[in-house]
């Protein structure tokens, strides 16, 4: 049986208990849900891969309750890693560093780097700080599956493999933090998320040719059952003609104001103000289609600018086919 715990200091302590006893547990994040455990604990570990059905090759986030503890995890804490923290942390920002033995090769998947960061949700920092010890989280779905934004997210898709979550409200971002590697000069964005490029300071197209994105992002992910279709705005109307025509049951995320004539037989599962809201609301979009038994779900595109980049990532991952993507 599973559990939503309210975090009041007995949730807390009943989370940490877990935790210490080499359990797992959902706990939330700024970004998204964490499926947490020890992360210097092998065999917690090995729990985390088993739940979500995760390849092993997929390293995990280390997640901290403080920048000083930085190089207890990573060597060198390189300068840029330093400037990185002081401006982003806590924050949807993680750190990709050379690795200490303090962190087991398994919470690396047999990397040599480690990926590191402190989040800012006060629940996650609580049990953190309760468990004393640097806990791993990756997003807590099954793997593939779109992240869960709500602790009942957690539960409708984990189910009984997860003893226990506390329930911290909605996220506040949505989409997952921002993979950095910190190793050099400059930061080498591997993965968009929640910190923009422009807020890094690095340009749009400043991955580099010789770099390997994060591992995760070979998969294919955030994939609901629904046919997810991201659509330009001025393609918004031949696209639900065709899908009509074809006699699907079709849903729509659009922006407002609303630029088409919406037929009736359209379900419009959200209007989102800006990136910002749809990047708050995408995951549970995602879901909701699946929810409805929608057939399509169409996503009106936005810029692929500041936090637009990361949504586009997503929705355009959720929409692709297939079961890996090769990069
Ligand atoms: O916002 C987030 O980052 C959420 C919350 C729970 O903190 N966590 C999250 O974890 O998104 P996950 O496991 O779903 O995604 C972690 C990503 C994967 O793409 C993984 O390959 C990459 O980080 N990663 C982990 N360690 C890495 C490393 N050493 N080098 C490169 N990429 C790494
Ligand atoms: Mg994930």
């Amino acid at each position: 049986m599973s559990q939503i715990l309210v975090p009041d200091p007995a949730g807390i302590a009943a989370a940490a208990d877990v935790l210490r006893a080499g359990g797992i547990a959902g706990l939330p994040t700024e970004t998204v849900y964490g499926l947490a455990a020890d992360a210097t604990d092998p065999d917690a570990i090995r729990a985390i891969f088993r739940a979500k059905g995760r390849p092993a090759d997929n390293p995990l986030i280390v997640h901290l309750a403080a920048a000083d503890e930085m190089d207890t995890v990573a060597a060198p804490v390189t300068p840029l890693a330093i400037e990185l923290a002081e401006r982003f942390w806590p924050g949807p920002l993680t750190l990709v560093l050379d690795a200490t033995d303090r962190i087991p090769s398994v919470t690396r998947a047999g990397l040599t780097t480690i990926a590191v960061r402190v989040p800012a949700h006060p629940v996650m920092l609580a049990v953190i700080e309760a468990v004393g010890r640097p806990l791993a989280a990756p997003s807590a779905n099954r793997s593939g599956r779109p992240s869960p934004t709500r602790a009942s997210d957690v539960i409708d898709d984990l189910g009984a493999r997860v003893p226990v979550v506390l329930d911290g409200g909605p996220c506040r971002i949505g989409v997952e933090s921002t993979v950095v590697d910190a190793r050099g000069d400059m930061p080498v964005v591997l993965r968009d998320g929640g910190v923009s490029r422009e807020d890094l300071g690095v340009a749009p197209d400043a991955t580099a040719p010789h770099v390997q994105a994060s591992p995760g992002t070979r998969y294919r992910h955030y994939a609901p059952q629904a046919r997810v279709d991201v659509v330009e705005p001025s393609q918004l109307d031949p696209a639900l003609a065709e899908h009509r025509a074809a006699g699907r049951r079709v849903g729509v995320v659009l922006h407002s104001p609303i630029s088409v004539l919406l037929p009736d037989d359209v379900t419009v599962i959200a209007t989102v103000q800006d990136a910002s809201a749809l990047a708050r609301s995408l995951y549970r979009c995602l879901l909701e289609a699946e929810r409805q038994s929608l057939d399509v779900l169409i996503v009106e595109a936005v810029e692929p600018i500041g936090i637009g980049r990361a949504v586009m990532d997503r929705v355009t991952r959720a929409a692709a086919s297939g079961t890996v993507e090769e990069l």
